[in-house]
């Protein structure tokens, strides 16, 4: 059987590399990795420390990218690995522009194709963008579904696929966030302070384009808040890539005393620094479903979360991105012994760490 495995952002790659490790494992699999290359070095870290190298690499990022110019070339690209290589199924997960290429690239070939991170929704189009429509997009191309959680299931159930093409695996980012916990990691200077620091730590993601712009800048003024209000509080934010994302943090928060702007951490240090953290202020798909894991509460700063499951459990919470409402979150958190108690308990909703293996199974069955 031969797999084509497509990823191409830091999420793709992290949540494919199980798969690809785990099919490349099975006798009898020819698993060909390709990347479409819409980010460059934050992909690159995650494939190294995988050791995954991808044997078809499109190298399609440019800064500045729009949504449309990468979907085109990625589309292209990869119906051409499709043409070169015949493979048997197509395999992607989740989201992304690479993902959505990917389903519609399979489609156009009429080759197979498996969604893994399959039937996550908000409901709303727009919400988160353009995520939202890609997976809508990806899953009505797709022939197997993944779906990570029963509720991701019954969204597909719910929009008229067969039940007999859904599998519910768990997600395929826990079984990479597990292993990824025990492997030795080497810290840079500013991650080390971040661990050794004697008080509080609140490590800070966002990145959504949905938060471009004024959400962004309101997400900022709440951090800076914070980090005045509380003087025990070191707060670590690294930074995404996306020019527009950095432009928006550093303009705000560039030079204050407890506040560590960095480069995108490497994910094994991320992964001690979430283990390390207090709290947590994201508006990330992948640190929504990591951080239960670690027992460390999550403030979601999103409007609408396609990931309910952390909500339920007690453990995540949807705050938005008014400034005065994550400020308030945040402290009630850290000023109330009990409130936080609640929310720090490790839970895993997502996945069991197995997630691979189901998939692979399935794949191969
Ligand atoms: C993409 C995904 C989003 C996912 C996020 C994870 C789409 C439409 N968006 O958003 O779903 O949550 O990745 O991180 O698929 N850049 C670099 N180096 C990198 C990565 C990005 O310089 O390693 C810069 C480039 O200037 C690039 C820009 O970031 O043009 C935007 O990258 P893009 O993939 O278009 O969007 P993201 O915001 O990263
Ligand atoms: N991550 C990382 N370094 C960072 C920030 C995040 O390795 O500096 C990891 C994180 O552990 C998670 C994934 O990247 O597995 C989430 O990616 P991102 O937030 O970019 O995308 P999303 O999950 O929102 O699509």
């Amino acid at each position: 059987m031969k797999v084509l495995a497509v990823f191409g952002t830091r999420p793709d790659a992290i949540k494919m590399a199980p798969v690809i490790l785990e099919l490349q494992s099975r006798p009898g699999v020819q698993t060909i990795c390709l990347s479409t290359g819409q980010h460059r070095e934050m992909l690159d870290q995650v494939m190294t420390m995988f050791r995954i190298k991808p044997d078809i690499d499109l190298n399609i990022m440019q800064h500045g990218q729009t949504l449309a110019q990468t979907a085109c070339r990625a589309l292209e690209g990869i119906d051409q690995a499709i043409a070169e290589h015949q493979p048997d199924i197509v395999l992607a997960q989740g989201d992304t522009t690479t993902t959505f290429a990917a389903s519609l690239a399979a489609f156009y070939r009429q080759t197979t194709f498996g969604h893994v991170e399959a039937g996550l929704r908000t409901g709303n189009k727009r919400d988160p963008f353009p995520e939202e429509m890609n997976r809508l997009m990806t899953g009505l191309t797709a022939d197997l579904h993944f779906a990570p959680t029963r509720l991701a299931r019954q969204n597909l159930l719910n929009e008229g696929v067969n039940d007999d093409q859904i599998w519910v695996t768990g997600n395929t980012g826990i079984d990479a966030a597990l292993w990824i916990a025990r492997q030795p990691c080497k810290m840079d200077d500013e991650q080390n302070r971040a661990i050794d620091w004697p008080g509080r730590l609140l490590l800070v993601t966002a990145h959504r384009r949905e938060n471009w712009g004024e959400p962004m800048a309101r997400i900022a003024d709440a951090v800076a808040q914070l980090s005045t209000q509380f003087d025990d509080l070191l707060v670590f934010v690294p930074m995404h890539r996306n020019p527009t994302v950095r432009e928006a943090l550093k303009s705000r928060l560039e030079g204050m005393d407890r506040v560590v702007l960095t480069e995108p951490a490497e994910y094994a240090p991320f992964t001690q620094i979430m283990k390390r953290a207090d709290l947590i202020l994201t508006d990330s798909g992948g640190v929504q479903e990591e951080a239960p894991s670690f027992g460390v509460p999550v403030l979601v700063m999103r409007e609408t979360t396609e990931r309910p499951e952390g909500v339920e459990a007690g453990v995540a919470k949807l705050v938005g991105t008014d400034t005065e409402r994550i400020v308030q979150e945040a402290k009630r958190l850290l000023t109330d012994s009990d409130a936080y108690a609640a929310m720090a308990r490790a839970v895993n909703p997502y996945g069991d760490g197995q997630a691979a293996k189901r998939i692979a199974d399935t794949v191969l069955r």
